[in-house]
C-alpha cells in the first residue's frame, strides 16, 4: 500500500471546478491583502466544469487547463490517477435560500450530482477527497439528505469528517458559512486530521471597507438609477431588499445571483454618499478572497459575477488544504518513525 506521498506531487482532480476558487486555494502561492498564502504540495492534474464562461476564466488563470464538460459524461476510469478528489458539488437545490421552488434536496436532479463524485471515488479510490457545500445541506430534506450523503461517501470506502466553517473567521472579508466534508481512505489519515482553527478574536475580521474600490465611487455605472431605488423602496420592508452593508464588518454572503445586479435581489449592496451602489466584479472577487492578479475580464461582467459568486473562497480553501498538509506530514512522520522502530528490530 502506498502510504508516504512525495510532498511535491499530491495530485488533485477537481470536479465542478468553476472558475477555480478551490483549485487556487489548494495549490496556494498567491497573495491576498498583502498576505502571502504559500504554495502547498498539491497539483491539479484534472479539472472539469460544464459552464464555458467559468472555464474560460479558469483557463486564463492556471497553467494547467480544465475541460468544459458535464460531469455526467465523464467516465471515471478515464480520469487521470489522483491522490485527492475535489468537488464543490452544485448547491442550488440544497440551499436554504432556494425556497421557490421548495427545497428539493437530493430528489432534485442537481442534488444528485454529488453521486458523480461518489462514482469517481469508487472507481479511482484516491487517498482523500474534499467536498464543499452550503450550510443548508445540513438541514435539507428535514435533515435526511446530509446523513445519506455521508453514508454514500462511507460506502465508497471513506472515513469522513465534516465541519461548518465561516469564511470571515479565516481571513476572508465575508460572512460565508460552508460545510466542508473531508474523506480519508486510510484510518490513520482520518485520525490525524484536524480542521483549521477559526480566529474568533475581536478585531481579527477583515472589514468590507478594506476591499472596496474607491475609483468605483466615481463611475456612474455602478450606482442604481432613481427608478430602481423607488421600486425597491416600495417593497423593502416586506421583502428585505436593498441590503446595505456595514463597511466595518465582513460582507454578507455573495452568491451567483449577483449576476443579476438588481436592487430587488437579496444580495449585498453599498450605500455611498446616500446612493445605492452595486459591487464591481473585482470587489466581489476580493470579497471572495481572490487575489487582484486573478484575471476576470475575459468574459462579460454578468458571467464574472456568476462564476465568482459560485466560488469557494481561495483563502478558506488554502486554510483547509494547509491543515490537510500538516496531517499528511504527521502521518508520514509517524510511519517513518515506526519504520525506524521496525528496522532497529525493536
Ligand atoms: C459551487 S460551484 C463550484 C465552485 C468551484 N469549486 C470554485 O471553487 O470556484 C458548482 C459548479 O458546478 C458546475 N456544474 C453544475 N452542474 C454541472 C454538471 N452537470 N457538470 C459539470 N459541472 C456542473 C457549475 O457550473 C458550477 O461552476
Amino acid at each position: 500500500m502506498e502510504r508516504i506521498i512525495n510532498m511535491e506531487t499530491i495530485r488533485v482532480a477537481s470536479l465542478f471546478c468553476g472558475c477555480g476558487g478551490m483549485d487556487l486555494g489548494i495549490q496556494g502561492d498567491f497573495t491576498f491583502l498583502g498576505k502571502n498564502y504559500p504554495q502547498l504540495p498539491f497539483k491539479v492534474v484534472y479539472a472539469a466544469d460544464n459552464d464555458p464562461y467559468a472555464t474560460t476564466i479558469y483557463n486564463n488563470n492556471f497553467e494547467h487547463k480544465c475541460v468544459t464538460k458535464d460531469v455526467r459524461d465523464i467516465v471515471p476510469s478515464r480520469i487521470p490517477d489522483h491522490d485527492i478528489l475535489l468537488g464543490g458539488f452544485p448547491c442550488q437545490s440544497f440551499s436554504i435560500i432556494a425556497q421557490n421552488p421548495q427545497r428539493l434536496g437530493f430528489k432534485d436532479e442537481r442534488g444528485k450530482l454529488f453521486f458523480e463524485m461518489v462514482n469517481v471515488l469508487k472507481e479511482k479510490q484516491p487517498r482523500f477527497f474534499i467536498g464543499e457545500n452550503v450550510k443548508g445541506l445540513l438541514s435539507a430534506n428535514e435533515g435526511k439528505a446530509f446523513p445519506m450523503i455521508i453514508k454514500e461517501f462511507e460506502n465508497a470506502g471513506y472515513h469522513v469528517h465534516h465541519k461548518l466553517l465561516n469564511a470571515s473567521e479565516f481571513g476572508v472579508p465575508q460572512k460565508r458559512e460552508r460545510v466542508f466534508i473531508v474523506g480519508f481512505r486510510e484510518f490513520d489519515d482520518y485520525f490525524n486530521f484536524r480542521f483549521p482553527q477559526p480566529n474568533t478574536l475581536i478585531g481579527s475580521k477583515v472589514k468590507l471597507k478594506q476591499v472596496l474600490d474607491k475609483d468605483a465611487n466615481k463611475e456612474e455605472k455602478w450606482f442604481f438609477s432613481q427608478r430602481a431605488v423607488d421600486g425597491m423602496m416600495r417593497v423593502r420592508e416586506k421583502m428585505n431588499k436593498g441590503r446595505v452593508q456595514d463597511l466595518e464588518q465582513p460582507c454578507n454572503t455573495i452568491s451567483s445571483h449577483l449576476a443579476k445586479v438588481s436592487l430587488n435581489g437579496t444580495d449585498p449592496v453599498l450605500m455611498i454618499d446616500n446612493r445605492y451602489r452595486r459591487l464591481t466584479p473585482r470587489e466581489a472577487a476580493r470579497i471572495q478572497s481572490f487575489p487582484d492578479n486573478f484575471l476576470l475580464d475575459t468574459v462579460s461582467e454578468n458571467r464574472q459575477y456568476k462564476a465568482i459568486g459560485n466560488a469557494v473562497p481561495p483563502v478558506l480553501m488554502w486554510q483547509v488544504a494547509n491543515a490537510l498538509t500538516k496531517s499528511i506530514l504527521s502521518t508520514s512522520n509517524l510511519e517513518a518513525e515506526q519504520e525506524q522502530y521496525y528496522l532497529q528490530g525493536v
